[in-house]
């Protein structure tokens, strides 16, 4: 279940904001590889995504099946700058709480684009009758991801220690997260 949106973001340009289908997949993983190399705050690396386009189409295709939940992109100009997906258990005791990453392309870190996705999930949730919690994991040291996420209401639930590891480094992770009611 998903729609279309529009915004205006800080520089001037428009990001639309709808639901990633099947034919989005290609174009999909080539984001996420250019996105890879950007920050170390994903949950991968350069070449370390580890989905095939066949999976990449499967995973969409789910998404469009399932009530709880979501695969979103963010284009400008109709290139992808984000996409945020949305997970959740299909099970009856954890259906209501999904749990959701995000991405911008760099050139438009500080544009809204961040913002734009997160409001359109929340508004999604809100209207969605099965969903009642939305959670995300960030690393602490991710600043402008914890802002963003407080920025809407999001409160630290908990951290999980040593949960990542990068070039032979711990970190733990912070268990971020809000009520829909
Ligand atoms: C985190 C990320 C998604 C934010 O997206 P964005 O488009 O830059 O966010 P926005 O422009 O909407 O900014 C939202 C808020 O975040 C905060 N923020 C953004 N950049 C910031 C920075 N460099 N330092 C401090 N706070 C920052 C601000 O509070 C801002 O709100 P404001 O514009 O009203 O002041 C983006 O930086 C990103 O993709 N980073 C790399 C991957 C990543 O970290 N993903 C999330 C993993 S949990």
């Amino acid at each position: 279940m998903g729609g279309f949106s529009t915004q205006l973001l800080k520089n001037g340009q428009e990001l639309v904001i709808r639901e990633g289908e099947i034919a989005d997949a290609a174009m999909c993983l080539e984001y996420i590889e250019k996105v890879s190399a950007q920050s170390n705050f994903l949950t991968f690396g350069p070449g370390e995504f580890g989905l095939s386009l066949e999976e990449e189409m499967d995973v969409i295709d789910k998404k469009k099946t399932r009530d709880n939940e979501l695969f979103l992109l963010g284009l400008v100009d109709n290139q992808l700058v984000s996409q945020m997906t949305v997970n959740s258990s299909q099970r009856a005791r954890l259906r209501h709480a999904v749990e959701f990453g995000i991405s911008v392309d760099k050139p438009y870190w500080g544009t809204g684009v961040g913002s734009a996705m997160l409001s359109y999930l929340l508004d999604w949730a809100q209207k969605n009758p099965i969903i009642r919690k939305v959670n995300l994991q960030v690393l602490p040291h991710n600043i402008a991801g914890v802002k963003l996420y407080e920025k809407f209401g999001f409160t630290v639930e908990g951290r999980k220690l040593r949960d990542n590891l990068q070039d032979g480094v711990f970190s733990d992770v912070l268990l971020m997260g809000k009520l829909i009611d």
